[in-house]
């Protein structure tokens, strides 16, 4: 291209890139997913962050989330609300090491599980172990936990929830077990430890062949607000652990790892929608 054709071009780029930076917002003016520079630039309940999975450089994102139950009411069962949830939820950035060993194991997670539960997330997938003769949240490899694979005992993380519960009277919360622990009734033990045991959702009262669940004002009022699935099939019998695939499907996430970018996420009720930074769970 020659010289004189290309003027026009330069021109229309110069003035594009004019309009490009009259254009950029800031000072509380930027929108969900527009660039920025720093939190001030986005609009209320936005805060400026990186998501690499979804976005180069920095975006508006959510802050805050919407409870499910407030946005819209609490009287629909149960399995038509959407809700967050983090995949190896204990896998947390800076968890010290329990062991004394240092830890190989990657994390997948920022926020403490109070921190997650604050911000919103109703459902933790959690990997059990035997270890030490007592139960661990783990991120290893064929079954077994190590020194430098364990990130923190499960007794710890299950207060936590049973915490939140107890503050937050009118919310429920679903634990999904990635389930190697062998020792007999382990499970229980460790939850019977907790304290969770009051909020149990039993297994009888979950429906066995696509019905409904019970209506979320219902679940609330009966104080069981505690829903947990195990991976081992035999626990559902042996300690009333309900069988994950008895009751639940998954859609595929479409990558692994950066999981953790949950103020993207958008909570939704009654929809099938989904993204690649949340899981989302469908019960029948
Ligand atoms: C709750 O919301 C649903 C869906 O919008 C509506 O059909 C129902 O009437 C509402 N129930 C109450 C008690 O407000
Ligand atoms: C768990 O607690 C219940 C109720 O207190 C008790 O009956 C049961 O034996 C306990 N189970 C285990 C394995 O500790």
């Amino acid at each position: 291209m020659g010289l004189l054709e290309s003027i026009p071009l330069v021109i229309i780029s110069v003035l594009l890139s004019v309009t490009a930076i009259v254009d950029a917002c800031s000072n509380g003016g930027c929108k969900l997913l527009e660039e920025c520079s720093s939190t001030p630039d986005c609009a209320a309940g936005l805060l400026c962050g990186s998501c690499p999975i979804r976005f180069h450089g920095e975006r508006c994102i959510r802050s805050t989330f919407t409870d499910q139950f407030k946005l819209l009411n609490n009287s629909l069962p149960f399995n038509k609300y959407a809700y967050l949830t983090t995949h190896n939820s204990f896998a947390i950035a800076g968890e010290p090491s329990h062991t004394g060993i240092p830890r190989l194991a990657l994390p997948n997670q920022e926020d403490s599980i109070t921190q997650q539960l604050n911000d919103g997330v109703r459902a933790l997938m959690l990997d059990t172990y035997d270890f030490k003769d007592d139960i661990w949240l783990c991120h290893s490899f064929e079954g077994k936990c190590y020194d430098f694979t364990a990130f923190s005992p499960a007794i710890d993380t299950l207060k936590e929830v049973e915490a939140f519960l107890g503050a937050n009277p009118s919310e429920i919360i679903t634990l999904i077990l990635e389930d190697y622990v062998e020792s007999p009734n382990g499970l229980t033990k460790v939850f019977n430890a907790s304290g969770l045991t009051k909020y149990w959702f039993p297994v009888s009262n979950m429906p066995q062949n696509g019905q409904d669940w019970p209506l979320v004002k219902d679940m609330v009022a009966n104080n069981q607000r505690l829903i947990v699935f195990t991976s081992k099939r035999q626990k559902q019998e042996s300690e009333g652990i309900a069988y994950q695939w008895n009751f639940m499907v998954e859609n595929m996430y479409l990558q692994m790892g950066m999981m953790e970018c949950i103020q993207e996420a958008v909570l939704t009720v009654g929809s099938q929608q989904h993204s690649m930074t949340k899981l989302s769970l469908w019960f029948w």
